[in-house]
């Protein structure tokens, strides 16, 4: 995040508000070794994974992957904008807020940002507001019509576009927007005529109104739903330089209400958030009309230890659902599915079986779910169909824990007639096939992809330079740029050397994912004294150089195939000064 007061002050600000102090007032914090571990206040979790790094000053959920430094704590602890929880810790540290520094383009964009925004809320309470009047009539009989409450209709802020071209764009120009910050917004469209005269309307019209509010409780965009059989069904406001679809949920300002949820429950439609909601199920929230994408992912993470995902139970929801368990698994974040009977989506669920119904849901592991599709994708009654359902179902069971493998085990050998022993084999074969031993071959690849590997060893041995460096008690003459391949590591390094704190690095992020590596990678590394420190980087720094060797050198062979007859002196005399540095290097 830009942030408009000088840096040195920030340090001075964070140096005055030390994090293990700011964070005990929330969290119980113990020490251990040489950070303090507590309850993660961000998501639900029984055993202590959330710690403070007092050393660099940060704190950092290896659980929801949470971190940040002292002010982006009370941000998020106290839902306050950047601005308010400076103003805050300042406060408790008795510092006055120092004259602004002018910066016309941060000062320019945030105020665009706030104006939208402004024009965002607005909106929302045009649409509210006009629900209870003549204009949102047909709206609020629609949104009664499918069983909502007036309570919930107004803890969603749900509301009505009037069937007329301008209403809301008039009365935003009237207040004093600009046409194109409208335009801007999403909030209204501009057309040219035919003549050549321009003229606006309102981008919502004659629909049920649902606005899109952050974890920070701004309203972002829209979803308007047709009251009649009109398309599209939903109409979303595209992306505008405050909205970014691929980024939020729907309803995330309530799921940060819900602390301590056991699991957030991701579904496909507004409605079906509303409706579960209305029924008392808590932590309900969904993606804004698109898949659900690696940053949702780790976004949904942030807010409990595990994802239910309850798609549709149409083919189209049926699909979604090994697509998310796809990008769940990448992000490491652990799923389930409900698996809606009868081609229901949630709220035709709830509404035929009542909140009873939807708590007997079982909600059941991937493989599990995977096994069943594979099955219903397949003729079991002839033998080759068997076949290759054992061989499929084989891969899936080799990755799941063995407890849960030995139910599948004989389901699978029921279904199937092989025995358990030749499964076993079978799964073997699969493990085997994959390098780590323990990940399944993908057979049909799209059902089971298994996590990325987390990072190479270079990348890693990058993140602990990195992060030995950050200590301060490395000699800055070991470490060049060029060790840093990986382009975060390499801005955070320069911003390091050019002496800026640890715990001002986070903020410097464009996005809550990125802040969160930012985070991890800057926490205080584990070694005890300098020496120790010093030869831990000159083994990181070993293994990175060699890496980088061992690259090139497989680069050169390659290329000493193809080579044009005069190169090859060179390039053989560059393999060969590669390969007696690697021989020094071992
Ligand atoms: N959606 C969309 N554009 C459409 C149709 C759907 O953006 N033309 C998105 C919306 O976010 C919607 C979700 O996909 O909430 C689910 O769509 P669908 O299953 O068709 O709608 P329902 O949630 O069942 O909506 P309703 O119950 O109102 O018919
Ligand atoms: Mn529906």
């Amino acid at each position: 995040m830009a942030s408009r007061y000088p840096a040195s002050w920030l340090d001075e600000l964070r140096s005055r508000s030390d994090i293990v102090q700011i964070v005990s007032g929330y969290v119980a914090l113990t020490k251990k070794g040489r950070n303090y571990w507590g309850l993660c206040p961000f998501h639900g979790e029984k055993t202590a994974s959330f710690s403070v790094d007092g050393e660099h000053q940060l704190y950092y959920c290896f659980g929801c992957k949470a971190g940040g430094d002292v002010i982006h704590f009370i941000m998020d602890m106290e839902r306050l904008s950047f601005p308010e929880a400076v103003e805050q810790l300042a406060d408790r540290a008795h510092m006055t807020l120092p004259e602004m520094e002018k910066d016309e383009d941060y000062e320019r964009r945030r105020t665009q940002r706030e104006r939208l925004l402004n024009a965002n809320r607005e909106a929302a309470r045009f649409y509210h507001e006009t629900l209870f009047t003549p204009a949102g009539e047909a709206a609020l009989a629609y949104l009664r019509r499918r069983g909502l409450s007036d309570g919930v209709i107004r803890k969603f802020g749900l509301g009505a576009s009037p069937d007329s071209w301008s209403s809301l764009s008039d009365r935003l120009l009237e207040k004093g927007w600009k046409l194109d910050e409208l335009v801007l917004a999403g909030l209204t469209v501009k057309k040219k005529n035919e003549d050549g005269r321009e003229r606006y309307f309102d981008m919502f019209r004659n629909r049920a109104m649902f606005p899109i509010i952050n974890t920070h409780g701004n309203v972002i965009a829209f979803g308007g739903r047709t009251l009649e059989k009109r398309e599209p069904k939903y109409l979303n406001t595209s992306d505008t330089p405050v909205f970014n679809k691929r980024q939020g949920v729907y309803a995330a300002n309530l799921l940060r209400q819900q602390r301590h949820l056991e699991r957030v429950i991701l579904v496909e439609g507004y409605m079906d958030v509303v409706s579960l909601t209305q029924y008392g199920v808590e932590g309900v929230c969904a993606t804004l009309g698109t898949a659900l994408t690696n940053e949702q992912a780790r976004l949904l993470h942030r807010f409990a230890p595990q994802v239910y995902l309850g798609y549709d139970g149409d083919s189209a929801g049926q699909h979604a659902i090994l697509r998310g368990l796809e990008i769940l698994e990448q992000e490491g974040v652990p799923a389930r599915v409900l698996d809606f009977p009868d081609g229901l989506d949630p709220d035709e669920f709830i509404r035929r079986d009542g909140i009873e119904g939807f708590r007997k849901l079982p909600a059941i592991s991937p493989a599990a779910y995977r096994l069943r599709r594979l099955k219903e994708q397949l003729d079991l009654s002839g033998q080759d169909g068997k076949l290759s359902y054992a061989r499929a179902a084989s891969g899936i069971i080799a990755a799941v824990d063995p407890v849960e493998r030995e139910v599948h085990l004989k389901d699978l050998s029921l279904a199937t007639g092989f025995t358990r022993e030749t499964l076993l084999e079978q799964m073997n074969l699969s493990a085997a096939r994959q390098p780590g031993g323990k990940a399944p071959a993908a057979q049909p690849a799209r059902l089971h992809a298994v996590p990325a590997e987390p990072g190479s060893d270079d990348l890693k041995a990058q993140e602990l330079l990195l992060s030995l460096f950050a200590s301060g008690q490395i000699p800055k003459e070991m470490i060049d740029e060029k060790d840093f391949e990986d382009d975060e590591l390499k801005s955070l390094y320069r911003e390091l050397l050019a002496g800026a704190s640890p715990a001002s690095l986070p903020d410097l992020a464009p996005d809550d994912a990125t802040r969160s590596r930012f985070t991890r990678v800057l926490l205080s590394p584990s070694a005890g004294d300098t020496d120790q420190m010093i030869t831990m980087a000159n083994d990181c720094l070993n293994r990175i150089r060699k890496t980088r060797l061992e690259k090139r050198f497989e680069e050169l062979s390659r290329m000493l195939d193809t080579a044009p007859d005069d190169t090859l002196p060179a390039l053989l005399k560059e393999a060969q000064e590669i390969s007696d540095k690697l021989k020094k290097l071992k």
